[in-house]
């Protein structure tokens, strides 16, 4: 079953009745459980402990990028290898530049957060030729066959609880509908946006079907809702000329927005017309977002722990180094339109003001924004 695969390939209606099928059985099946990987490659024979480990990652787009360059210095070296972490912040051919360079230093693994994971295959082909494991952090590489796994929080998961948060949201501040909504979504680039908004849509569809939910701009589309580079200043924009054409008198009751940073944008733009903050979804607890939804204006965020995924990463290269199966319990999900890449899917967790202090009980810096 095809649960994320390239879009474009089977209509929305069927993916996402798809998506909600696969969703099930995981469930069912015990999601969560480690199974073998068998037929996964890259883990033949290990090697040598202190070798280096390529970490290349996307622009700092938002919290979780910047704290997983700390996190994977720190935990690689304290784990006996030698670190390679770096940013592309210019854009996809210095992220490939940084890949070639990884592989010509003879890394051993190399764990990429790709801009655009459909741009990387002459690269990771060049990895896997020297003998290289490519895992996929956080976001999916696709078409090619060049990635042995993949390390993520479930990212349709992630839409589900936003779309689910956006109607909880709006039905506490009104009882019942119908709610005028828009929707955002992230950079199309990026594999995880249209999964995200995927997720959302399996909940929020329905409710726009059946009359619950109005899309006053009619931009219902993942297409109409992106929001390139995951850029404040594109949704802050996209927000202002949806309100100025279609909300000088209508009520605007709740917005999707697919991450803090842009919820923030979202705001920004929502308070500068004068009107009254709508329901607000978002992810990655970011410190300006838990302060915000302390203070009762952004709804809801996604906790995906930055610690916890980077160190899984970090276990599936000490199991790669001692020779054995990194730990997966996924494998069926994550298509990328050549190959099925086995999967380990960490479980997010919505938090609104009513959980947050319980959400981020063992983090430093936000349990300080929850007292
Ligand atoms: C991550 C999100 C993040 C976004 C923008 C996505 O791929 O999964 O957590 O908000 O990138 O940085």
């Amino acid at each position: 079953m095809r649960r994320f695969g390239i879009a474009g390939k089977a209509s929305s209606r069927t993916k996402t009745a798809a998506a909600v099928v696969a969703i099930a059985a995981l469930a069912l099946t015990g999601c969560g459980r480690s199974e073998s990987s068998a037929g996964a490659s890259g883990s033949a024979g290990g090697f040598a402990k202190d070798s280096l480990i390529g970490v290349a990652l996307p622009q700092k787009t938002s919290e979780n990028w910047v704290l997983a360059e700390q996190l994977f210095n720190d935990g690689l070296k304290n784990a006996g290898f030698k670190p390679d972490v770096q940013f592309a912040n210019s854009g996809v051919s210095e992220q490939q530049n940084e890949i070639s360079t990884m592989v010509t230093k003879g890394a051993k693994v190399i764990i990429v957060g790709a801009i655009d994971g459909k741009q990387l295959g002459t690269q990771l082909k060049q990895a896997k030729d020297a003998g290289a494991t490519v895992i996929a952090y956080d976001r999916l590489l696709e078409n090619t066959n060049d990635v042995d796994y993949y390390v993520a929080y479930d990212n349709f998961k992630v839409g589900q609880l936003q779309g689910q948060a956006l109607l909880d949201g709006m039905k506490a501040k009104k009882a019942n509908g119908p709610y005028n909504v828009e929707l955002f979504a992230g950079s199309p680039d990026d594999a995880n946006a249209k999964v995200f908004f995927d997720g959302a849509m399996s909940v929020l569809k329905p409710k726009i079907d059946d009359g619950t939910l109005h899309v006053l701009s009619g931009q219902k589309s993942f297409e109409q809702a992106v929001t390139q580079g995951w850029k404040a200043e594109n949704a802050q924009k996209r927000m202002d000329t949806i309100l100025a054409a279609n909300y000088t008198t209508a009520p605007l009751d709740g917005v999707l927005s697919p991450n803090d940073t842009l919820a923030r944008a979202i705001i920004t733009s929502v308070k500068s017309a004068g009107k009254p903050i709508p329901v607000v979804t978002g992810q990655d607890s970011e410190v300006e977002s838990v302060k915000s939804i302390m203070a009762g204006e952004q709804y809801s965020t996604i906790n995906k722990d930055t610690r916890n995924l980077v160190k899984q990463a970090i276990d599936m290269v000490s199991k790669l180094q001692a020779g054995q199966q990194p730990d997966i319990n996924d494998t069926k999900s994550y298509n990328n339109g050549v190959k099925t890449v086995p999967t380990y899917l960490l479980p997010p967790v919505i938090v609104t003001k009513a959980n947050a202090k319980e959400a981020y009980a063992n983090d430093p810096t936000l349990s300080k924004l929850t007292q």
